[in-house]
């Protein structure tokens, strides 16, 4: 199966270790602001646990798993709290709980936090939540209603991350994070060359109000190595009824081994989940949300592993918030 998910199992020992760090961190009040926390966030990452850092070392540098899949976190004792029913990264005082925290140490072990000009203010933490406003919008994040189909995240962007995150606050509707991976896909020569051509129009989700800057057509699907490719997509957007001939058949194929290999993970309250963005998509179906208050609630970072790559598209070199 192309699709495999490790699963890191906190133990009592290590929990017992993260819980002090996290008490630690909290301690200090400028660190609920996320963008304070994440100057600090890769120093302080590196009093985890040795098993801990040495596991997501591994996932980032062998390539062979899918996701990282992390449970028995020591957070959220007195509960999540209501699930907000708009952004509050949005608003001035926004401050981190602890199941952040946690989750921007654990990302930090692969790389940067980052964001985008076009999405949340430039808010780093992003909250993943179904509003009833937007219950009928397809490929949105906020929707409920209809399928959010196989997309790499921020797949248009030419900077995006190598890793996206998610932390679950709350998930009692059991609403499945898909994961899918590119690799062991079969193609035929002609159909790697037409995917390896820029010639597809990958498109942004409406997360993302974009300014224009970023061009997301005449892009290549697949990029890096030919014999294990990387791949950008976004079936959410991808219409594919502008292609025929041997660039279709290969969009139909790579959609099919998604299908075929995909792997749904049931996310509870303070889990994290790592998905590696360069090789696999990911995907939620439709689902019935709970009322205001009690809907599944995740929050989303991505992680960058170098944050240079992306230095002209940001006003100065501390700035994490990328032009799109
Ligand atoms: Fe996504």
């Amino acid at each position: 199966m192309p699709t495999h998910i490790s699963t890191l199992v906190i133990n009592e020992e290590e929990a017992a270790q993260i819980r002090a760090l996290l008490d630690e961190i909290s301690s200090d009040p400028r660190n609920l602001d996320q963008f304070h926390f994440v100057e600090h966030s890769h120093v302080l990452a590196q009093e985890l646990p040795r098993r801990v850092r040495a596991a997501f070392y591994g996932f980032n540098r062998s390539e062979t798993s899918s996701a990282l899949h992390v449970t028995g976190n020591p957070v959220l004792a007195d509960g999540p709290g209501p699930t907000p029913t708009d952004y509050p990264e949005e608003r001035p005082g926004y401050l981190l709980n602890d199941a952040q925290l946690l989750h921007g140490l654990y990302g930090s072990l692969l790389g940067e936090p980052i964001s985008f000009t076009s999405q949340r203010k430039g808010s780093i933490f992003t909250t993943i939540t179904p509003l009833p406003r937007l219950s009928q919008v397809a490929n949105s994040s906020s929707g409920s209603m209809f399928d959010f189909g196989f997309h790499i995240e921020d797949a248009f962007h030419p900077t995006r991350a190598e890793f996206i995150g998610l932390t679950c606050m709350r998930n009692d509707e059991q609403a499945a994070t898909t994961v899918s991976c590119v690799d062991g896909i079969e193609l035929t020569e002609e159909e790697l060359d037409a995917l390896f051509e820029p010639q597809f129009d990958i498109g942004h989700n409406p997360i993302h109000a974009t300014s224009g800057v970023i061009e997301e057509d005449r892009l290549s699907v697949l990029f890096g190595p030919r014999e294990r490719p990387y791949v950008r997509i976004n079936f959410a957007t991808l219409e594919l009824e502008k292609y025929d001939g041997v660039p279709r058949t290969a969009l139909e194929k790579l959609r099919q081994h998604f299908e075929d290999n995909r792997v749904e993970l049931m996310l509870k309250t303070g889990d994290c989940v790592y998905i590696d963005n360069f090789r696999c998509a990911h995907a939620r179906d439709a689902f019935e949300p709970l009322p205001a208050g009690r809907s599944r609630w995740l929050s989303r970072v991505v992680f960058a592993t170098d944050l240079r790559k992306s230095r002209q598209l940001r006003q100065n070199t501390v700035a994490r918030a990328i032009a799109a």
